[in-house]
């Protein structure tokens, strides 16, 4: 059966690309949809900052339209600057507004968003409701667990945010206070896809990194579809293979050396294109390693790569990787 938001419909068991602060940007995003994710998210955009129009905040509201349908992820403190906010994001034109109620880190959860919010259900419920009615696109939840052990009342949220309008939610299985430490516990999630109260489709996500655990995991679970993070880094094809799996049963190969260049250089064109020349291959030094990753001794191409600042002269190293590895069977 297939999964719907609204009125996006995401196919049947649909894998998502999580958002990731500083990664799924445009220019990533575009490898993860050429290998066949199925609904993506900006990286999260702060409310103050789209109301204040800084600069870093609205260019985090470019989407393109091969990149349908994707989400525009927001966060805040403040219930009606997050209602301005996501006015603002509407009118960028994504499929669907998402809100972080997940986000662990002390800048911003310890100023009252993010996770904080898993601590204030009733602030949590009115700020939703508030970003539900200021726009006419389907709103969706990120969050976790709770905010630690003592206080796991994901349970509860998925009922109320049900409850004023949302129409899909995203569990990360860790705690705030887990941050990303130990292993994400997904039972939790299978109880909110058990109670007959809840209607909306329900997304696992948390540590799902190999073909075994997602199909592990979606028969235990109970899911609706996986949301995938880290293990997407440096390796798109994850989105690819896992499709490949659950349609036909079986394992497709993974990248040569050859396609893992082509995504490498295709990656770093579209930084370049969408950041400008210098920022694009500054922040494309970040990730050679994630796309070599098995390659032995690859330090010494990485500290070759991370030196250049002209595309011609990296372009060069990535042909001399490919030629020298042509034969290498890289088991990830
Ligand atoms: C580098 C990085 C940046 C992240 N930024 C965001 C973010 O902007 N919004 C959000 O909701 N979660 C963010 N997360 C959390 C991920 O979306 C996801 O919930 C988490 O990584 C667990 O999934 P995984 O095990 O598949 O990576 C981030 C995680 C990482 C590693």
């Amino acid at each position: 059966m297939s999964v719907k938001i609204g009125n996006i419909d995401l196919g049947e068991f649909p894998l998502l690309l999580a958002p990731m602060e500083d990664v799924s940007d445009p220019p990533f995003r575009f490898v993860c949809k050429q290998n066949g994710v199925d609904m993506m998210y900006t990286e999260f955009i702060s409310s103050e900052g789209l109301i204040r129009d800084a600069a870093k905040s609205k260019q985090k509201l470019d989407i393109f339209e091969y990149e349908r349908p994707i989400g525009i992820q927001i966060f805040g403190s403040d219930i009606d600057t997050m209602r301005e906010a996501t006015e603002i994001a509407s009118l960028a034109g994504p499929d669907l507004i998402d809100i972080n109620y997940g986000c662990p880190v002390k800048n911003v959860a310890c100023r009252g968003a993010g996770a904080s919010l898993l601590q204030d259900i009733d602030k949590m419920t009115a700020m939703t409701k508030a970003v539900v009615e200021s726009t006419h696109l389907p709103v969706t939840v990120k969050t976790r667990l709770g905010w630690d052990d003592n206080t796991k009342n994901v349970y509860e949220v998925a009922e109320r945010l049900q409850d004023v309008g949302i129409q899909a939610l995203s569990i990360h299985g860790r705690t705030r206070s887990q941050m990303y430490k130990g292993q994400a516990d997904w039972t939790m999630i299978r109880d909110i896809k058990r109670n007959p109260r809840i209607e909306i489709p329900v997304f696992g996500n948390g540590d799902v990194d190999s073909i075994e655990k997602a199909a592990a995991w979606r028969m235990e679970y109970e899911v609706d579809g996986i949301m995938i993070g880290r293990a997407s880094i440096g390796y798109p094809w994850i989105f690819r293979e896992l499709k490949h799996f659950f349609q036909t049963g079986e394992r497709l190969a993974g990248p040569s050396i050859t396609e893992r260049v082509e995504t490498c250089r295709i990656h770093l064109q579209k930084s370049i294109q969408w950041k400008g020349p210098k920022t694009g291959i500054f922040e494309m030094r970040r990730h050679y390693a994630n796309y070599f990753k098995g390659i032995p001794h690859f330090k010494e191409y990485r500290m070759k790569l991370v030196k250049l600042d002209n595309i011609a002269d990296i372009e060069e190293v990535l042909s001399e990787i490919e030629s020298n590895f042509a034969n290498l069977e890289v088991i990830y």
